[in-house]
């Protein structure tokens, strides 16, 4: 037995059929539900200056200036070198948010969201918040109506290269990228640790696994298994200075390819996150069909996206879809009948923890069950 099945814990898992696809994707959450449709839309149309304003206290590293108790904002801003009554303006709105507080005499202090905003802390989101915010990521976004129009990236257009080769080009920006995906991946490891039973899984390979935040994190929870993390060169130098990477590095191999030519062969794992809804069709099926070619005949796949229905909007599932970095979104469809060609099947599980609901899709060889997260 070698194939990782989906454990049926009480952690509140349930099956969801292929059918429900468009639901994931489009349906509200109740916050959403709930809210008078003028308070919605605001909230929507007014959201990039929220996301500055975290933005900006990210980058200045605010919450960690608070780590040690409150301080006012003139310290804040003399610490930071910016100027005091932006700066304020800034806090103050934020404050409103439940992001910092603010005591009296323009003093503020740290909340349960400020301290995620923080470089040390446990699910640290601090990388997120300034690789969404920084010029040239900022920018892109600022072109969607190109991409809707063209339905081609705006990447392109705004960098006059595509996404990755920037990254390869841009190692300040390419830092940023690998962190906050790490900060996003930080979001989903406990629920896919607790959701699949890895035991039957000698080699697991993360394809285009990044800095290796999620295949340690398997590794760790399953002393058994060897892993192996997969990316582009100037990637897999990053992942080097990964301290579990360091501390798992008797099991742990790090390969370097490009998942369009080959793919780490033999292996009875694979998993890959944030991944496939970055190409087109024929592109994600490259992918997806290299992996297939190279698979021991038992092993599983997986295939993950975190999506979080009951947070409030932007869905980061269906927003992550919305492709201005890369090509147009693919076709599950189209893959789902090329991939059944070669044998495997298409199937999808939800995990929740605590408020959050994870969903997962897994692929399995005809006949035998495995996982794609
Ligand atoms: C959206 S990130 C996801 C990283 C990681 N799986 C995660 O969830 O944190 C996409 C990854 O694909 C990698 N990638 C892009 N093009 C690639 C290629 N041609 N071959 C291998 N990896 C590639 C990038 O370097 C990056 O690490």
């Amino acid at each position: 037995m070698s194939t990782a099945v989906p454990k049926a814990s009480e952690t509140a898992q349930r099956e969801v059929k292929d059918s429900t696809d468009k639901n994931l994707t489009s349906q509200p959450s109740d916050d959403v539900q709930s809210a008078p449709p003028e308070v919605l839309l605001t909230q929507m149309i007014t959201g990039s200056l929220g996301a500055q304003a975290v933005y900006v206290a990210a980058k200045l590293g605010i919450a960690d200036l608070l780590a040690d108790g409150p301080k006012s904002v003139g310290d804040l801003a003399r610490a930071a070198g910016v100027d005091p009554p932006s700066l304020y303006r800034v806090l103050r709105a934020l404050a409103s948010c439940g992001v910092f507080t603010e005591h009296d005499d323009q003093v503020f202090d740290s909340t349960p969201a400020a301290t995620l905003l923080r470089s040390d802390s446990p699910g640290s989101l601090r990388d997120l918040a300034i690789f969404m915010g920084e010029d040239w990521h900022w920018q892109v976004w600022g072109h969607t109506l190109y991409s809707v129009r063209t339905g081609k990236p705006a990447w392109k257009q705004v960098h006059g290269e595509d996404v990755f080769p920037y990254f390869a080009a841009n190692p300040e920006a390419s830092g940023i990228f690998n962190r906050a995906m790490t900060s996003l991946s930080n979001l989903a490891i406990k629920a896919v640790v607790e959701a699949y039973d890895f035991s039957g899984i000698a080699t697991l390979v993360d394809i285009a696994g990044g800095h290796g935040s999620l295949l340690t994190s398997i590794m760790n929870a399953n002393p058994f298994l060897r892993g192996v993390l997969f990316d582009v060169p100037h990637v897999i130098e990053g992942a080097k200075e990964n301290a579990a990477i360091k501390a798992l590095s008797s099991r742990c191999d790090l390969t370097t390819g490009d998942f369009f030519v080959s793919v780490p062969a033999g292996a009875d794992g694979y998993i890959m996150k944030h991944i496939i809804h970055d190409w087109d069709d024929e592109r994600a099926l490259q992918i997806l069909s290299n992996i297939r070619q190279v698979m021991k005949s038992n092993a599983s796949k997986c295939s993950s996206h975190l999506a979080a229905r009951n947070a409030p909007p932007p869905n980061t599932k269906t927003f992550s879809h919305v492709r201005v970095s890369t090509l147009r979104v693919s076709c599950r469809q189209s893959h789902r009948t090329v991939l059944s060609r070669r044998g495997l099947r298409k199937g999808r599980r939800t995990a929740r923890r605590e408020k959050t609901i994870y969903h997962f899709s897994f692929w399995h060889l005809a006949g035998k069950p495995a996982v794609f997260i």
